[in-house]
């Protein structure tokens, strides 16, 4: 059976969209995205699962009095589901200790920097490549990689580098790290990594 995995946004969902178009294409040969899971019921990434014809349910934080109670509500969805793979596309919320050793190396995410640059606690978002920018680097890139307790720390699953233009601003950067890198290897990295789940499960 292929390996069950559930997407976790929060925001526009491109990241989202890209992994949709990936499993339509017959790419995500291993994997099956049946749950959406947003921690913002505005999220624009709830409408592209809905047209996907994908499951999806909000957990807002806000609900919930605390941090473990959050993480309770998104276990009993996860366990509801049979979820045995969580893809973090833009999921501002950050999971404790107790919830990632809890799905030790099935949890992934994509981060708009070549780590270990630009990346860590409050780096997110077009801070990312301001940091890039007034740093001078040349280069720059998204990274996937495993979820740990430490934000941005897991072993890295796949890079891929963008050049820096001289005429580039944070916005024009973030869009062209995420058309060129993030879309590209995120479905990729979600292939090898439920690929390695059900291989496990033989
Ligand atoms: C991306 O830049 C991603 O790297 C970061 O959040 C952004 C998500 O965008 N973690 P989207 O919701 O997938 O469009």
């Amino acid at each position: 059976m292929k390996t069950r995995i559930a997407v976790f946004v929060s925001g526009g969902g491109t990241n989202l969209q890209a992994l949709i178009d990936f499993q339509r294409d017959g790419k995500l040969k291993d994997g099956e995205i049946v749950l959406v899971i947003s921690s913002n019921p505005s999220a624009y990434a709830l409408e592209r699962a809905a047209k996907a014809d994908i499951k999806s349910v909000t957990v807002a934080k806000k609900d919930c009095a605390t941090q473990q109670e959050f993480e309770e509500k998104i276990i009993s969805e996860l366990e509801e589901n049979g979820i045995e793979m969580i893809v973090l596309a833009g999921f501002m919320s950050i999971l404790s200790a107790d919830f990632t050793r809890r799905y030790e190396d099935r949890i992934i995410n994509v981060h708009p920097s070549l780590i270990p640059s630009f990346c860590g606690k409050g780096m997110y978002g077009l801070r990312v490549h301001e940091s890039a920018l007034s740093y001078g680097v040349k280069v720059t890139g998204a990274t996937v990689h495993f979820v740990n307790e430490i934000p941005d720390g897991g072993k890295i699953i796949l890079q891929k580098s963008v050049r820096i233009l001289q005429s580039d601003n944070a916005e024009s950067l973030q869009k062209r790290v995420m058309k060129l890198a993030e879309w590209d290897i995120l479905p990729r990295a979600t292939q090898m990594v439920a690929k390695a789940i059900r291989m496990e499960k033989r």
